[in-house]
């Protein structure tokens, strides 16, 4: 690898993918994969931590890999594997977890969310998911770590840990730093702004899949919620649905926020929706064609996915050696 710093980000493959993870992460992975040596994981040890259909989640994961590569990831310049298959994930997660508190883990406001929205599976694994991510990032001698703000006390959290394990056992991780996008770090709900647009939302009119077809797309933006003073205006803390949809505008469409909000001045909410829609649908078209064919290209996929995983464990397998040295485990 270049002598670049190192990223690293991952998704995980339950349920459909969003326009939200789109706008707060992919494209992000896609624009800074030039300019760091990038690692993009799919993270399915990360969805066992609710309830899953195992089929589905087979299926959710070489669909995030075609979307990856379908949104602009090039597997020749990124590596791109599947959390699971390189096991150094689960052992890092099992000595940092001698370092963690449980009143850390404890106060992870999506910890507490999930156990309300999974009251009857409130697992060790959700409580521990931060642990498992902070081993993620840490195997890689990772700088930074794109993400959408949902992701900023996780971000915390790893960053604690590897001073902490530096300080007690010597230099070994690198402490990395979170970046977000300006804006769009946080794409609400469609139907209720004060609400992040999540896939497992129950109102499937609250977000966009990146899967959706264009009559949907266009569907859900015309029954996006608003506000009744008819001005399009970016300004997130009073006029929040505007804003969201003014920030998804400007992303699909490629075109600045101000530019944005110039086009649309003195043009009616039910215009400005479509518009947004037909921006979205325009924008996603090319990468559904592009999904669509790789998934019927299953060697294809499987090849990258087999040399993702041998190129990422050629580093996470030289970090858990150094991390086990350090703490005293003896090997012949
Ligand atoms: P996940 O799968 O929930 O989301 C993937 C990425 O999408 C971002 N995101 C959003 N951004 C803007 N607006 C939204 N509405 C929105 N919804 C989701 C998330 O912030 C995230 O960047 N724990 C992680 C996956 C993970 C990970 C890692 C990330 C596992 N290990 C190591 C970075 C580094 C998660 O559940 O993301």
């Amino acid at each position: 690898m270049e002598d670049k710093k190192t990223l690293f980000s991952a998704v995980q493959p339950s349920g459909t993918p969003t326009i939200g993870n789109y706008v707060g992460a992919i494209n992000n992975f896609v624009k800074l994969q030039d300019e760091y040596n990038c690692i993009y994981s799919i993270a399915d040890l990360h969805c066992l931590t609710v309830k899953q259909d195992p089929q589905k989640l087979r299926k959710a994961t070489l669909e995030l890999m075609a979307l990856y590569i379908a949104c602009g990831i090039d597997p020749e310049k990124c590596i791109m594997f599947i959390q699971s298959h390189v096991p150094e994930h689960a052992e890092l997660t099992w000595v940092l977890n001698t370092i963690t508190y449980p009143g850390e883990l404890n106060r992870m406001t999506q910890f507490k969310d999930k156990s309300r929205s999974h009251a009857d599976n409130v697992n060790m694994g959700l409580m521990d998911y931060p642990v498992l991510m902070a081993s993620d990032i840490l195997l890689y001698n990772t700088a930074v770590v794109p993400v959408g703000a949902d992701q900023k006390q996780h971000i915390e959290i790893t960053r604690d840990l590897a001073i902490r394990f530096n300080s007690r056992f010597g230099e070994t991780f690198v402490v990395p730093e979170g970046v977000f996008p300006k804006y769009g770090a946080k794409i609400m709900s469609l139907q209720d702004a004060t609400k992040k647009m999540s896939k497992s939302d129950e109102n499937i009119n609250s977000y966009i899949s990146m899967y959706d077809d264009s009559d949907t797309i266009i569907r859900k933006f015309k029954r996006a919620v608003t506000d009744s003073d008819n001005k399009i205006v970016f300004d997130p803390e009073n006029k929040a649905g505007i804003s969201n949809l003014l920030t998804i505008y400007s992303v699909f469409a490629g075109k600045s926020i101000e530019d944005a909000c110039k086009e649309f001045e003195g043009k009616g909410y039910g215009d400005f929706k479509l518009k947004v829609g037909e921006a979205v649908v325009e924008g996603l078209k090319p990468i559904s064609e592009k999904r669509e064919k790789l998934m019927q290209d299953k060697a294809y996929l499987d090849e990258i996915i087999v040399k993702g995983a041998e190129n990422a464990r050629r580093i996470a397998y030289k970090t858990i050696r150094k991390v086990y040295k350090k703490v005293g485990l003896y090997r012949p």
